[in-house]
């Protein structure tokens, strides 16, 4: 086996998985081609977050067995990811001719089932998770030049009673800070310019101590990292959101003024029903205090509609709470049924139709809002990171501090540095500027 195709559902922390796994496989000397029908292994890294993912992930692979079937071509077909650790040796009984399945605190096995499944043929199997995997630095075939993901915490404590992650990427487990500060010191000296750090719940790093350090303090340790021009990192729960990182937000020159603090609902008795161990009135709170500290926080955040027991008069809260914190921009989903989480013992489950008619209703009254948090911008001069060129136009294409994508004209020579441009122009998605000199 020498080549190797992986197709990625799911968040950036199985983004980041796939760029792991790449990593590994091209240490063993496989080569990673562009399509599924060049390869000799696919790896499909799933999600399970809401059913829809796990529908996609389905009929991919029913697509990619029936094409190597067609073909007679002997490949490998690995099935990596949450749904691989939700399912285990299930997906067998649904699809027999899968070789591999491996959970995500399994990714280290991958190259050696490879090796093991090509000269036995039975499937491999492994979903028991390592439990050195948080202290193991694996490395990375990273897809970007100029923007890295690093991982600093695996897992998830919280329990929220819709999700799935807690009980498919297990504990919460913090890396050690050394080794952090170690790979993202690497990737500066590597030409990198940003890194966005990536957990279930990053303020909560260094929980118990064993990590070396709280997540203000590896902040502050990142910040002197030179050559790193910008630090993000996804996602934080409004419950560990303290003063002290509010501090590190205004204090850290690095850290840019972008938070993704997902919200979920307006209701306090829906967020209570969902376990968010928080009410409207202190996140309000803490919104306050972080836009006192850093008046120009880009503030994004994840919508539920249709949670079971959820009345007309508590999304008439949510919908409130769009209108009153005024987001940059929002994520909203339909509740979706998981498996294995309290939500599905709840009373009141939502038709889909009511579910489908509420989430119009979210993004009818976002829709306006993010308008004109963009055209706030408009007139004003923002450091751009020039990423690349725009898809279309052939202009050059960055991103502000606060993470808005920002189209300007440009010699290509800027491609990875940091240049000033006003904003003249602004649209749901993006911005226009030219320049400055
Ligand atoms: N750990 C992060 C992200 C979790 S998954 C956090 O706590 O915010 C990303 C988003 O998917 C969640 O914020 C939530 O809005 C949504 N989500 C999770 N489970 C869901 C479900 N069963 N149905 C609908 N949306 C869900
Ligand atoms: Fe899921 Fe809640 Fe953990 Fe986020 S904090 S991963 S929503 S259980
Ligand atoms: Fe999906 Fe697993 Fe991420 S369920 S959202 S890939 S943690």
């Amino acid at each position: 086996m020498k080549s190797f195709h992986i197709i990625t559902f799911g968040c950036q922390m199985n983004e980041h998985d796939s760029e792991r796994m790449s990593g590994l496989l091209e240490q063993e000397g496989l080569c990673a081609v562009d399509t599924p029908d060049a390869a000799e292994v696919i790896i499909l890294n799933t999600c399970s977050i809401r059913e829809k993912a796990e529908q996609k992930f389905y009929s991919e692979l029913g697509r990619l067995t029936r094409m190597r079937d067609l073909s007679g071509k002997k490949v490998a077909i690995a099935v990596a990811g949450c749904i691989a650790q939700q399912e285990g040796r299930k997906i067998l009984a649904r699809v027999p001719s899968v070789d591999m399945i491996l959970g995500p605190s399994d990714i280290a096995r991958l190259p050696g089932m490879i090796k093991r499944s090509s000269s036995t043929g039975g499937p491999e199997i492994a979903t028991e998770g390592d439990s050195d995997y948080h202290v193991s630095s694996l490395p990375a075939a990273r897809s970007d030049r100029i923007k890295a993901w690093v991982s600093i915490m695996y897992g998830c404590d919280n329990f929220c009673t819709y999700c799935v992650v807690p009980y498919l990427r297990g504990r919460e487990r913090s890396r050690p800070s050394a080794d952090i500060v170690q790979e993202v010191r690497e990737l500066a000296g590597r030409g990198y310019r940003e890194v966005t750090l990536l957990g279930q719940n990053v303020n909560s790093y260094g929980k118990g101590g064993a990590a070396g350090d709280c997540f203000p303090d590896l902040l502050r340790k990142l910040n002197d990292v030179s050559g790193i021009e910008r630090i993000r990192f996804v996602t934080s729960h409004p419950k560990d959101l303290s003063d002290d990182l509010i501090q590190a937000f205004r204090d850290l020159p690095k850290v840019c003024e972008s938070m993704h603090l997902p919200v979920q609902h307006g209701s306090d008795k829906v967020l209570m029903t969902m376990n968010r161990k928080y009410t409207i009135a202190e996140y309000r709170d803490k919104v306050r205090k972080l836009r006192d500290a850093v008046p120009d926080m880009v503030l994004t955040t994840d919508i539920i509609v249709g949670f079971p027991g959820e009345h007309e008069e508590d999304f008439e809260q949510t919908l409130h709470l769009l209108g009153e914190m005024r987001y940059d921009n929002i994520f909203a989903f339909k509740y979706s049924q998981r498996p294995g989480t309290a939500a599905l013992k709840l009373a009141g489950h939502i038709p889909e139709a009511v579910k489908e008619d509420r989430l119009d209703k979210v993004f009818e009254v976002q829709k306006p809002i993010t308008l004109e948090r963009n055209n706030r911008h408009k007139g004003t001069v923002q450091e751009i990171l020039v990423e690349g060129k725009s898809k279309r136009g052939g202009k050059l294409t960055g991103r502000t501090r606060g993470n808005k994508i920002v189209n300007v004209a440009g010699p290509d020579s800027l491609v990875g540095s940091l240049a000033k441009v006003r904003i003249t122009s602004a649209g749901p998605n993006s911005l226009g500027g030219e320049l400055c000199e």
